[in-house]
């Protein structure tokens, strides 16, 4: 599913469960207030006849003591006054847990959103585009593109891959900055092709190559690298990026743009640059 697909999922959820939050806390909230302030208005009022009435009795005969007993039993029967009484306590608690919920929802909802929108940033992309392995051409015919009759090379731009191919020596691998690592697909010959990642690995400009000089020169802030990518001077901390490459049963070659390989300064250079002059 791509990041696209998830993030609607993860509205559909998020407003299912807001639904689900609505009904729950509307079930919960009780009487309306206006039946409780109904209440308490009874309930005043029936409070102040008692008083009214036991003034009343203690002008008349002072001796006699009020009997609450009596007068509640010649309360009138009225329904509204058999409900069960809410305090103003319990009132506010209610208005409170209320809010409490609601508070509470917005903060699920909030966290929900969240963690789908890291999840979908993180998922692995199983597709065909980049961060995918991409077969990008014919590994001899693109061989044949890039090497010139002088020695010199003219590196290929792949779009889909964000990739500069290169030619690189197999032999110069080792004790280069690349022992070891899948970076160079080869058909048995030498001579065998790199993919660079087109980021500058400063600041992330696009870098363009630089035919004259047989490098690659950033137009940013000035980096510049040699034709196989390693550092040569600017403010770049490390060589380009470079991806995995290899060779595909019908003799294509793959770049695994997933599979991402940083390297340090290059120490000892497998190229030399410039051979020309700078383009930046
Ligand atoms: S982004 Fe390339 S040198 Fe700064």
């Amino acid at each position: 599913m791509t990041g696209t697909g998830l993030f609607v999922v993860g509205l559909v959820i998020a407003a299912l469960l807001a639904v689900a939050g609505v009904v729950t806390v509307a079930g919960r909230r009780g009487p309306a207030p206006t039946d409780v302030r109904g209440r308490f208005d009874r309930r005043a009022s029936r409070t102040d006849r008692q008083r009214v009435q036991a003034l009343a009795d203690t002008t008349v005969e002072e001796t006699e003591t009020p009997e609450p007993a009596v007068v509640e039993a010649a309360e009138p029967s009225d329904p509204l006054l058999e409900r069960d009484e809410v305090s103003a306590t319990e009132y506010s608690i209610t208005r409170r847990k209320f809010l409490n919920r609601s508070l509470g929802s917005l903060w699920g909802i909030f966290l929900g959103q969240f963690a789908l929108a890291g999840l979908a940033f993180m998922w692995p992309r199983l597709g065909t585009g980049f961060g995918s392995p991409i077969a990008v051409g014919n590994f001899a015919d693109l061989k044949a593109q890039i090497e010139q009759p002088d020695g010199t090379a003219i590196p290929l731009f792949v779009a889909a891959a964000q990739t500069w191919l290169v030619p690189f020596s197999q032999a110069e691998q080792l004790g280069s900055s690349f022992e070891g690592l899948p970076v160079v697909a080869s058909d048995g010959s030498d001579i065998g092709l790199m993919a660079l990642w087109q980021k500058c690995v400063h600041l992330g400009c696009r870098v363009p190559s630089c035919v004259p000089s047989q490098g690659f020169e950033c137009p940013c802030h000035g980096s510049k690298y040699n034709l196989h990518g390693e550092y040569e001077a600017g403010p770049a901390p490390r060589n380009m990026d470079r991806f995995g490459v290899s060779i595909d049963g019908a003799g294509e070659l793959v770049v695994l743009t997933g599979d991402v390989f940083e390297t340090p300064r290059a120490t000892s250079k497998t190229s030399r640059y410039p051979l020309g002059p700078f383009c930046v």
